[in-house]
Parts: C-alpha cells; sequence; structure tokens
C-alpha cells in the first residue's frame, strides 16, 4: 500500500485510493471499526499504520499538487529578456540646479539667504540704493513700471536694503530673486536670476571683496587659478565701484559681476552708521553664470521650457 501511494501519478487516482482505504466502506475504516477484537499489540500497530498511511497520502498530495503547478508555471514562462518600459526621470532645471550650488558656495562662506518681494517700491529699488528720482542712473535700467509707482523690482540690490532694515548690521547675506528689466536677445532675458551679496561689518576692505569673488568663482567654476581682471565701474550704491572680468578657459575675459564698497548714503539711509560700518556688495546674473558654466549660448532657452533642448544639453 506504502509503495502503491508513492507511485500514484494523478491526483484523481490518489483521491480514489483515499476513498478506497479511508471513505465510509474504505478498507482501513474496515479494519478500524473491528479493532475493539484485536489484542493490545495489535492495536497499537494498526494504530501506527492508519497514521503512516494518512501522512503518506497528505505528502503524495502536496508533491502531486507542486507538480501540477510547476507545470503550469512552464506552461506561462515570462521573457525576461524584453526590454523594459523606458524609465522617464525628471531632473531640476538647471538654473535650479545652478542657483543650489552657488547657495551652497555662499552659504559655506557664512553668508544667509534672503528673499524679497518681485514688485518693488521705490524706495527699496532705487532711493534708497542712493538713486533718487532725479537720479540719472535711473536709465541705467529698463524698468517695467506699475500704475501705481511701484516697479518690477530692476535688481536684487532691492533685499539688501530689506536685509538691514530688518536685521541690522553686522550683516553677512545674498539675496536670491527674479529681477526685470526691458531688454531681450541672446544674452538678455526680460526677466533674469539676479543673486547679491552684502558684508557690512567694522573693518570689511575691497580685498576682502575680491578675496570672495575669488574664491566663489574658483569653487562654482571649478577652476585653480582664477585670473581676474579688475575694472573701474559706476552704481550709485557704491563707490568705489567695479566690475569684474574673469578669464575664461579659451583666452576671453568675460564679464562676470559688478560690485563695490557700499555708499556710505546708503548705510545712512538703512540707520546704519558709515563711520563705524563699511563693507561691500557685490551682484551677478546666475542665468549667466550657468550659461558659462554649461556652455550655453542662448538665455531665452532656459525659459522656453523645451524639454528637448533641456536634454541636449545634458540635464
Ligand atoms: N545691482 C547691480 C546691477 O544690477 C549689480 C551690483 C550689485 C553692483 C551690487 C554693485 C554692487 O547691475
Amino acid at each position: 500500500m506504502q509503495e502503491q501511494i508513492k507511485n500514484i501519478q494523478t491526483l484523481e487516482e490518489l483521491q480514489a485510493l483515499y476513498t478506497a482505504t479511508f471513505g465510509k466502506n474504505g478498507t482501513m475504516t474496515a479494519r478500524l471499526k473491528e479493532m475493539k477484537n484485536l489484542d493490545n499489540d495489535a492495536r497499537a500497530a494498526l494504530n501506527t499504520e492508519n497514521a503512516t498511511l494518512r501522512e503518506l497520502f497528505k505528502m503524495r498530495q502536496t508533491e502531486l499538487e507542486n507538480a501540477v503547478l510547476m507545470a503550469g508555471l512552464q506552461k506561462q514562462k515570462l521573457d525576461v529578456s524584453l526590454n523594459p518600459m523606458p524609465e522617464n526621470r525628471g531632473t531640476l532645471h538647471p538654473l535650479t540646479q545652478s542657483l543650489s550650488e552657488i547657495s551652497k558656495i555662499l552659504e559655506s562662506f557664512g553668508y544667509t539667504m534672503h528673499t524679497g518681494p518681485e514688485v518693488e517700491d521705490d524706495w527699496h529699488n532705487f532711493t534708497a540704493l542712493n538713486t533718487p528720482s532725479y537720479h540719472p542712473a535711473r536709465d541705467m535700467q529698463d524698468s517695467f513700471f506699475l500704475e501705481n509707482g511701484n516697479v518690477l523690482r530692476t535688481q536684487t540690490s532691492a533685499i539688501q536694503i530689506r536685509a538691514m532694515e530688518s536685521d541690522g548690521v553686522p550683516i553677512k547675506m545674498f539675496g536670491v530673486g527674479a529681477t526685470y528689466r526691458k531688454e531681450m536677445d541672446a544674452t538678455h532675458s526680460p526677466m533674469f536670476g539676479q543673486i547679491e551679496g552684502l558684508y557690512i561689518d567694522k573693518d570689511i576692505t575691497m580685498s576682502d571683496l575680491i578675496g570672495d569673488i575669488r574664491a566663489f568663482l574658483k569653487r562654482f567654476f571649478e577652476i585653480d587659478d582664477v585670473e581676474l581682471r579688475i575694472r573701474p565701474s559706476y552704481f550709485p550704491f557704491t563707490d568705489p565701484s567695479i566690475e569684474v572680468d574673469l578669464k575664461w578657459k579659451n583666452g576671453r575675459w568675460l564679464e562676470i559681476m559688478g560690485a563695490g564698497m557700499v555708499h556710505p548714503n546708503v548705510l545712512r539711509n538703512c540707520g546704519v552708521n558709515p563711520d563705524e560700518y563699511q563693507g561691500f556688495a557685490f551682484g551677478f546674473g546666475w542665468d549667466r553664470l550657468a550659461m558659462l558654466k554649461y556652455n550655453l549660448n542662448d538665455i531665452r532657452q532656459f525659459y522656453d521650457n523645451d524639454v528637448r533642448w533641456l536634454k541636449k544639453a545634458g540635464f
């Protein structure tokens, strides 16, 4: 019987034998009914046989069920060599990526990030920055004015005024945000991103300014010997004012940023005593820096939202 169970090849046959053995009229059922007539040893032997047979049936049933399952799986084989669906991964926009790199570098120098409103009042965008209404320098930037006299922020310099008004001095901050001017060509967009650094304390000099700019450009562009050209320039809110050019890999000089020592009038406008405190400010277009870093030639592509271009440019 034990051999018989082991050799059964289908679940149906196993079921039939089980019924013939343990069913109402089964052979084992009949023998168990007669058990009372047996002596102790024979009873024990029968019990053992009964238990063994049931166990064997169960084992064979499991085996046969597994065989059925395996046969089914064989038939519905999965072809794992097929290429998976291409994965569409999003990335951060190049401007977002470069902003986060720039912020990380400036923060590592001890500057803290500030933001401000894009619609500015005259005071923060011009007057406090030593550019009163009669000042010819207002024409340096073609501004978008609102009917109520407010302006779409033309420079993040407005943020440094807000920062000094709210936090006082000493202060080491950078302002970040969109700025707006009426101009548009391959290197100018009517909306662009600016970053502005400000460091005011008791003994801050022009060489601190140039040192920070140099260290910043070195980190951002990953170049070892940064060659700078410092040109005298004019901004109403700095004196002296400079413009900083960076010698690029191809030997060309690139205009990178405006900077200078903060004008005493600006400090006074923010309630700071210029005889006690002084410092510097620098400002640059961060889209421009990103263009240079990623070797792009048209600033407008940043804002076109053309995924094909972003892909081709490597983002
Ligand atoms: N605000 C100036 C500009 O937009 C840049 C600048 C910032 C210059 C700080 C000097 C100091 O052109």
